[in-house]
């Protein structure tokens, strides 16, 4: 026993002095995105005000839906579920646990900031809460559909998940959703986040290929490990049984990714942004006629990087200055995931990105800069970042924005007013 144990313990040695002496700058890159060089931000100092929304409990995912002026999120609504269950984060602790979880999709108005539950119509079942994404309804335009992960305990192995994706419709301005039907394919293995682009057609990334236990340790923090996926699913909106399975197909779009996590919408219909979270790169592509994504561009952050989003500034014109731009939600120091996903009076501190691509003489260049950053005291973790412009003729010409963060293990979500 000891001598295996010794030789593990020489081999790993062996392995590890290998490693630094070939890939030292790839090794000092994955310190710097776990957060290991990097201090916790001590405040949100020089920010105006910053409005923790009250009612958004662990919320993991955020859209802007601009036609309404409304954003849409996924919450837990309860303190206890998410600490206990959690797939994503490896955490399948407590399945009973999850499986009382109830939580609800909210709608918040951008101009008071307050957060509404959208009571649910045709469903009355587990509901433990990720990513979603929110899709207009072609033949009523005061309507969308909204697609959401729900991780739900396997029904019958213990201590696994089987999670699928819901299918609601809402009239907007409505207090509820209506449950359309559930989507289940043996393709959706560890599902983190969706993109939608009809009301029967969706992309979801798996994140890991290893549900828990060391394998996933190693997908966590090495970029090498390029074993997920982004799936495509078409379904029928009047499946023909109450199966989740019932009329879907599904195709993978996107292979050999590393922690395929986030994914969202760009500038063009048929751009898409979809990150590495733990290698703390977001990755730019295009959807193709055929099903597939191609990738064409592949931008680093120094931390880890969750849900992207896109900020389209309506203001670029009028005022002379386009502020569009890329936000990456991110954890200032990662490597602290480990031990605090399972604590309730944890801190976790965050950084956001904002990324924009100028061109100067012909040349491309990436400027990135932290838009907010955080002690996680006002927000622990963020996972959803969006910004909404504020009219410059409000601000005397100042170009501002309300910058609105989520967090996955934050008791609320943030709003905060920002220079653009
Ligand atoms: C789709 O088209 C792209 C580019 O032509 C190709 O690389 C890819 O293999 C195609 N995918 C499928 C599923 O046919």
């Amino acid at each position: 026993m000891a001598r295996s144990y010794q030789s593990v313990l020489a081999f790993v040695i062996a392995f590890l002095s290998y490693s630094l002496y070939t890939y030292g700058p790839q090794v000092h890159r994955t310190l710097t995105v776990a957060g290991v060089l990097r201090r916790s931000p001590t405040s949100t100092a020089g920010l105006e005000e910053v409005i923790v929304i009250p009612d958004t409990i662990h919320c993991e995912d955020l859209h802007y839906y601009s036609p309404a002026n409304v954003l849409f999120t996924a919450c837990e609504d309860k303190l206890e579920t998410r600490f206990g269950w959690f797939p994503a984060l490896g955490n399948l602790d407590d399945p009973e646990l999850g499986r009382r979880g109830r939580g609800s999709i909210h709608v918040i108005d951008v101009d008071t900031k307050k957060s509404q539950r959208l009571s649910f119509e045709n469903f009355d079942t587990t509901f433990v809460t990720h990513g979603i994404d929110v899709v207009p309804d072609p033949s009523d335009p005061s309507a969308v559909y909204v697609f959401a992960i729900n991780h739900l305990p396997h029904p019958t192995l213990s201590h696994q998940a089987r999670s699928q994706i819901e299918v609601f419709h809402h009239v907007l301005g409505s207090p509820s959703t209506r449950h359309i039907r559930s989507v289940w394919h043996p393709l959706v293995r560890t599902p983190n986040d969706i993109l939608g682009t009809a009301p029967d057609t969706l992309y979801v990334t798996n994140d890991h290929r290893h549900a828990s236990g060391f394998k996933r340790t190693i997908e966590d923090l090495y970029r090498g490990a390029t074993w997920t996926d982004t799936v495509r699913l078409q379904f029928s909106l009047h499946p023909s049984t109450d199966d989740a399975s019932a009329d879907v197909t599904a195709s993978v779009a996107l292979d050999r990714m590393h922690n395929n996590n986030g994914i969202g919408h760009g500038p063009a219909p048929d751009d898409v942004l979809i990150t590495s979270c733990t290698a703390g790169v977001l990755h730019i592509g295009r959807l193709l006629t055929n099903g597939s994504i191609a990738v064409s561009e592949s931008v680093e952050f120094d931390s880890i990087v969750d849900n992207p989003s896109y900020f389209a500034d309506p203001y670029a014109q009028s005022s002379g200055v386009d502020h569009s731009g890329y936000l990456l939600p991110g954890l200032a120091r990662a490597i602290e995931i480990g031990h605090t996903r399972t604590d309730c009076k944890a801190t976790n501190a965050v950084i956001v990105w904002f990324a924009q691509l100028k061109t100067k003489g012909g040349r491309r260049r990436w400027e990135k800069r932290a838009l907010f950053e955080d002690d996680g005291r006002r927000i622990r973790s963020a996972s959803g970042a969006v910004l909404v412009a504020i009219d410059p003729a409000a601000t005397g010409g100042v170009r501002k924005a309300w910058l609105f963060v989520t967090g996955f293990q934050s008791e609320g979500m943030v709003a905060v007013k920002v220079d653009l």
